[in-house]
């Protein structure tokens, strides 16, 4: 079976971005290649490191002119894993990988999605709302935020002693166990399709 070059692409500190290159270190048929930041001050640049990942910054106009879509081709990316990437991705990168981005959200789409909505904010707005359940949702990457198609949910509940942070760290421990899983079953049964 062909295998399958990902990159990562991370804003902020990268928790998601560690889970996804341990889970692949030693895959047979999934490599990550390269972790991509519009940040340089992002700890993700640090744990692509610990992995010997290299690592690249870029600014609005390189995302948006076709230059990442230059250095992707360079590297022969098959598949883009968004983990904590807070801009929007440009059509000229959708076009390029069409059904193969894929991000990770936390709450329960559609439930507090959309622009503006990330980390910290969307667990404050599930508690302010007292939801009974929250959880993540990894989805495919069109051009609007949050709504490609839905590949997989898992839920978590909301205690009545939660606050923004302790709910967040609950989900985020839900991020690490099933984002690379999902990355896996959706690479794989994307290899066959035509790129
Ligand atoms: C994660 O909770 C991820 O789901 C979220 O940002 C956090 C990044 O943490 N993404 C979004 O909110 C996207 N809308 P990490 O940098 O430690 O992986």
């Amino acid at each position: 079976m062909k295998k399958n070059y990902l990159a990562i692409f991370a804003s902020g500190s990268g928790s998601n971005a560690e889970a996804i290159m341990k889970y692949f270190f030693h895959h047979s048929q999934i490599e990550i290649v390269l972790v991509l930041s519009n940040n340089e001050r992002a700890y993700a640049l640090e744990r692509a490191k610990k992995y010997n990942v290299p690592s690249k910054i870029f600014t609005k106009t390189q995302l948006q002119n076709g230059e990442v879509n230059q250095w992707l081709k360079e590297v022969n990316i098959t598949h883009l894993v968004l983990a904590g990437f807070l801009w929007l991705v440009p059509e000229i990168i959708v076009t390029a990988f069409p059904h193969r981005i894929i991000n990770i959200h936390p709450s329960l789409l559609p439930k507090f999605g959309g622009k503006g909505m990330h980390g910290h904010k969307i667990h404050e707005a599930v508690v302010a709302a007292q939801e009974i359940e929250t959880g993540i949702t990894m989805h495919e990457v069109n051009e609007r935020y949050d709504e490609g198609k839905i590949l997989a949910q898992v839920k978590c509940a909301v205690l009545p002693t939660d606050d923004a942070t302790t709910l967040g760290e609950r989900v985020l421990k839900l991020e690490h166990e099933h984002y690379p899983k999902v990355i896996e079953a959706w690479v794989t049964s994307s290899a066959d399709r035509p790129r």
